[in-house]
């Protein structure tokens, strides 16, 4: 069945478990399962989406331990079992869209696939192929395999339904845990600058906590934007973001310093580092991500400051990976912290 899981590095799993069970957080009632050098541990659905732990958080097809009827939804597909093995068992649910990445030798059977998912994920109404994001603007190519209607959806996150566009503005319901941890660090009355802010995730969160005097979330996406402020009209707080569409280029140059900036562009934030530490303001934080080569990771935050250390002095507050995003790399979060003076 499907749930949300943790997937953590398997030489973790026992220590991730304890945690877990120690935060009652565990689900007693599906199998804990492999996935490559990776464990992915069943755990409750938690609306704060603040997790004691590392690790990404998915939706994920387990096995139950007590079973009743299909489990999984291979248990739909009259397959021979060697070819049931290579299906994959997680995939993304981003409100009723379920988005499944699929194995080059399962191609010619994605239309069957597409149909068990579909009958399978409560509340399913569309269920495409993930190609990945590309171009600028990250976004996501979709090509549909079973169900109907629109890329558009709402999807539930942190307390807030969000206007999503899965084809035409980035998304990632595996970001969660993150807008969440981010906002909850905002302290009364600071200002935030949310760039490349995409449908305004981390935006939304801040606002709803209610804190943070003022948001402003930037995104070169005019879709992107368009569905935030869509979201931003149906919520009282929504009035506390100013939601722009623009460029980083055309932003940065007349920006003031704030108490909070986040940066999520994985693959280009590198090159808009330099202006975009000197928005923050002295004492304030920067939630900077970017993907890093695993033999890289121990002395990537120190590399971080040290190259910007001729204009701002940061320090690193935290680094720890968000998710693994390939066999040699992961998504890294850091919090970089300006200094006083
Ligand atoms: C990885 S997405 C992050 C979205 C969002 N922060 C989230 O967590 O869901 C990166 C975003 O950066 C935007 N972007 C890329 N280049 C940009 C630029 N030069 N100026 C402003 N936004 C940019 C893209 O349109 C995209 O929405």
């Amino acid at each position: 069945m499907i749930a949300r899981g943790l997937i953590v590095p398997r030489g973790r799993g026992e220590e991730a478990r304890r945690i877990l069970l120690d935060a009652e957080l565990l689900r007693s009632d599906l199998q804990i399962q492999e996935e490559g050098s990776f464990l992915v541990l069943p755990i409750v659905d938690d609306p704060t989406g603040a997790l004691p732990i590392w690790g990404e958080v998915v939706q994920h097809d387990f096995r139950e331990i007590a079973r009743k009827g299909p489990a999984r939804y291979a248990d739909l597909l009259s397959w021979p079992d060697a070819e049931k093995e290579i299906l994959p068992r997680s995939f993304d649910v981003v409100g009723d869209i379920v988005l499944i990445r699929l194995p080059a030798g399962l191609e010619p059977r994605k239309e069957e696939l597409g149909s068990a998912l579909l009958q399978f994920v409560p509340g399913a109404r569309i269920v495409g192929l993930d190609h990945g994001v590309h171009g600028p603007e990250r976004r996501r190519e979709v090509e549909r395999i079973a169900g109907t209607g629109s890329w558009r959806t709402r999807h539930k996150e942190n307390g807030v339904e969000l206007e999503v566009d899965v084809e035409h503005a980035y998304f990632s319901p595996r970001l969660a845990r993150e807008h969440a941890a981010v906002a909850e660090e905002a302290a009364s009355g600071d200002t935030v600058y949310d760039l490349c802010c995409g449908v305004g995730p981390f935006s939304v969160a801040i606002a709803r906590l209610g804190r943070a005097a003022k948001v402003v979330a930037v995104d070169a996406n005019p879709v992107a934007i368009a569905l935030l402020r869509e979201t931003l009209a149906r919520y009282g707080f929504g009035g506390r973001v100013d939601a722009r569409f623009e460029r980083l280029e055309e932003f940065l140059p007349h920006a003031g310093s704030v108490q909070r900036v986040v940066l999520n562009l994985p693959h280009e934030g590198i090159k808009y580092l330099p202006s975009v530490a000197r928005t923050v303001a002295p004492g304030g934080r920067l939630y900077y991500y970017e993907i890093v080569p695993r033999t890289e990771f121990a002395g990537r935050g120190m590399a971080l400051v040290n190259s910007l250390a001729p204009t701002v002095r940061l320090r690193v507050v935290s680094k720890r990976v968000i998710h693994p995003y390939s066999p040699v790399s992961d998504l890294v979060g850091f919090v970089l912290e300006r200094s006083g003076d």
